[in-house]
């Protein structure tokens, strides 16, 4: 995340190192980091050599990767910038354009440059905006930067529970809800959606925008569709048909598929 002296990012430093918890950095250039598949990948606004090889020696570790690069190469070749999708606005920490929603992009999915992203947030705002269906709690399930969330508590939805199994994720989504000032409506969970059990009863709208094989594990799972609406998004037309065979038998609405580039969206009402 965004700490004095930083209030941009420009180049990134990234270590991968085969341990299996992430150990406490002090450091001043420490963006953030997390454990991935046995690997803790850590992110800095500077070259971090010296630090990184104390660390390994310290944990009995070693460095598997390491590269540097443009913040804008990680953000998929984009400089980011103010967008509105939904008729939201939306701008990164550093950009002066007025905007309803201000957003510490990290290094976390969730800025919104990408088509699944836009295409959830219009969504979202469609559904949580109109009269007749009435949003209450909501899910918000792999919440990256928190971007969808925020959207949903700054339209009025009272309860939103972010969920995020990257610890970086949730600290980012957590920082963002309070620089919005819709701390109090949204609750940040750190989970794994892939072996904890989720609980969806009593639950209005589940947003996720996730990848294709947890969404067919979860779609497969008899205690997902406990919800009233679902957006789900995040797996291309080419993955359609093995989503549609992992559906429940019993009866689920479409009320939207809507497609971005190759990005699908399904809106689903039990
Ligand atoms: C495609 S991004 C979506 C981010 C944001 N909601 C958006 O729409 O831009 C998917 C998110 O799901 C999270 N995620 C992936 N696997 C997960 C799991 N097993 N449990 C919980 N979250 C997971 C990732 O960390 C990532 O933040």
């Amino acid at each position: 995340m965004l700490r004095p002296p930083y209030d941009r990012y420009k180049r990134l430093y990234t270590y991968h190192l085969d341990l299996r918890e992430l150990p406490e950095i002090n450091d001043q250039d420490f963006i953030g980091g997390w454990i991935e598949d046995n690997t803790a990948i850590f992110f800095f606004h500077r070259p971090k050599e010296r630090l990184i090889r104390e660390l390994c020696r310290q944990q009995n570790g070693r460095i598997i990767y390491e590269a540097d690069l443009d913040y804008s190469e990680w953000e998929a070749g984009r400089d980011l910038s103010a967008f509105t999708a939904g008729g939201l606005s939306v701008a990164p920490l550093w950009d002066t354009a007025p905007a309803e929603i201000r957003l510490d992009p990290s290094v976390i999915f969730g800025s919104g440059f990408h088509p699944t992203t836009r295409l959830c947030l219009e969504t979202l705002l469609k559904y949580v905006e109109s009269p007749e269906v009435s949003i209450g709690k909501t899910l918000d399930l792999g919440t990256g930067t928190g971007l969808l969330a925020i959207a949903a508590a700054k339209k009025g939805v009272a309860d939103v529970i972010a969920v995020d199994h990257n610890s970086l994720a949730c600290q980012v989504a957590a920082k963002n809800a309070s620089l919005n000032g819709v701390a109090r409506q949204i609750k940040v969970r750190q989970m794994d959606l892939r072996t904890e059990p989720l609980d969806t009863s009593g639950v209005d709208l589940v947003i996720a925008n996730l990848y294709r094989g947890l969404l067919e594990e979860l779609i497969a799972t008899p205690s997902f569709w406990q919800a009233r609406l679902y957006i789900l998004s995040g797996f291309i037309s080419a993955m359609e048909p093995d989503l549609l065979a992992a559906l429940p038998a019993r009866k689920l609405k479409f009320l939207d598929r809507k497609r971005l580039d190759r990005w699908c969206l399904w809106v689903l009402m039990r």
